[in-house]
């Protein structure tokens, strides 16, 4: 596959999200970024001994300063602002500086956390994503959503800071477990539920190369997620009102998720999210049943999950711990028709009587 670029407008603060296979041995990308300059590469433990060889040694052939890494345990239970502080501290024992970088390499929780660090480190420093999980390709590490967890709710604290370049090397996705693989195509789905009917029917199309994790296809999912969410963010950067669509099946997802204990990954709690939101729709006449069946369909036919056992009372609790519904009011996006999302507040009752019909009590 030929590299493709796709930018973020966001005027002076505008960016790169390059996409291809084998990318990050590419030096005339990195160069601009990296060149003379000191940098942090953060990463996981799952991810360091799989790829931060490869990418030190690419930083350094763009003729990095130097480049030092900081390493946490892979998961959820690390995305607190403890490990920020861990990173800031490397960030000074290597030497950096205003001028400096910090490369986030891996999934979700890696970008979240090494952005923010980027954020708050002397008051704001360059970073470069670089993710490695499919979700973190198609959504999380485009947008400048950065950020950690508390235990009173996820992302609680954090900062919109747009990276300088997104550097999407689909070679990664060859060590994916399948589990991961799909809680991207979740995004996905999203994605095109909420903004793009034509790409919709096209997933609806190809469910058996999503299923065999197909690299052609799934470049050409990757590219068209980061235009869509390209288009999105350089319309709304700051969640004002139009972004927030792109929290489509997240409402009931994060507290399915967290009332899971984080068993549940992300992915599977947004598809599960997904299908109950349209469930939602359908009972408050905003949704026609057969967009909704059509929804549940390809969640299913991709291997996703469309259900989950949990305890009603937990995740209604859980609802009213996002931050978008600390104020006590829940608001949910729906998909009145494919490609097309609208955001609407929803009584208590009607999101408690959704949960009840699915759940286990
Ligand atoms: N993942 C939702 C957003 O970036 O706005």
């Amino acid at each position: 596959m030929k590299p493709e670029t796709v930018t973020v407008e966001l005027s002076d603060r505008s960016y790169p999200i390059r996409i291809g296979c084998g990318i990050p041995g590419d030096p005339l990308f990195l160069c601009p970024h990296v060149k003379n300059k000191r940098c942090l590469l953060v990463t996981d433990s799952n991810v360091f001994p799989l790829f931060a060889g490869k990418i030190t040694e690419a930083v350094l052939n763009a003729g990095a300063a130097g480049i030092a890494s900081y390493t946490f345990p892979a998961g959820e239970e690390s995305k607190h602002i403890g490990t920020i502080l861990e990173i800031c501290r490397e960030a000074a024992r290597a030497g950096l500086d205003r001028k400096s970088v910090i490369l986030a390499l891996g999934g979700g929780v890696t970008g979240d956390m090494a952005g923010f660090s980027a954020a708050v480190y002397m008051r704001g420093i360059d970073f470069i994503q670089i993710p490695t999980t499919l979700l973190a390709m198609v959504d999380s590490s485009v947008g400048g959503k950065t950020g950690v967890d508390l235990p009173e709710g996820k992302n609680l604290v954090g900062a919109f800071h747009q990276p300088k370049a997104v550097l999407i090397d689909t070679d990664f996705l060859k060590t994916l477990p399948h589990r991961q693989y799909l809680c991207g195509i979740a995004e996905i789905i999203k994605t095109a539920a909420i903004l793009d009917a034509d790409f919709f029917a096209r997933l609806e199309a190809n469910t058996e190369r999503i299923r065999s994790m197909e690299p052609v296809f799934t470049a050409e999912m990757v590219k068209r997620c980061c235009e869509l969410k390209a288009s999105v963010v350089a319309q709304d950067e700051r969640e004002g009102s139009l972004r927030a669509i792109l929290n489509y099946g997240h409402t009931y997802g994060h507290a399915i998720e967290s009332a899971s204990g984080f068993t549940m990954l992300h992915g599977e709690a947004v598809a599960i999210g997904m299908r109950m939101a349209a469930d939602l729709a359908v009972h408050l006449g905003v949704m026609q049943r057969e967009d909704a069946d059509r929804q549940a369909a390809l969640i299913r036919a991709v291997g996703l999950p469309d259900r989950a056992d949990y305890h009603p009372e937990t995740v209604f609790a859980a609802l009213f711990k996002d931050k978008k519904a600390l104020d006590g009011t829940l608001r949910f996006i729906f998909t009145p028709e494919t490609g097309k999302a609208e955001i609407r507040k929803v009584e208590s009752a009607d999101a408690k009587s959704v949960l009840e019909q699915n759940g286990n009590a």
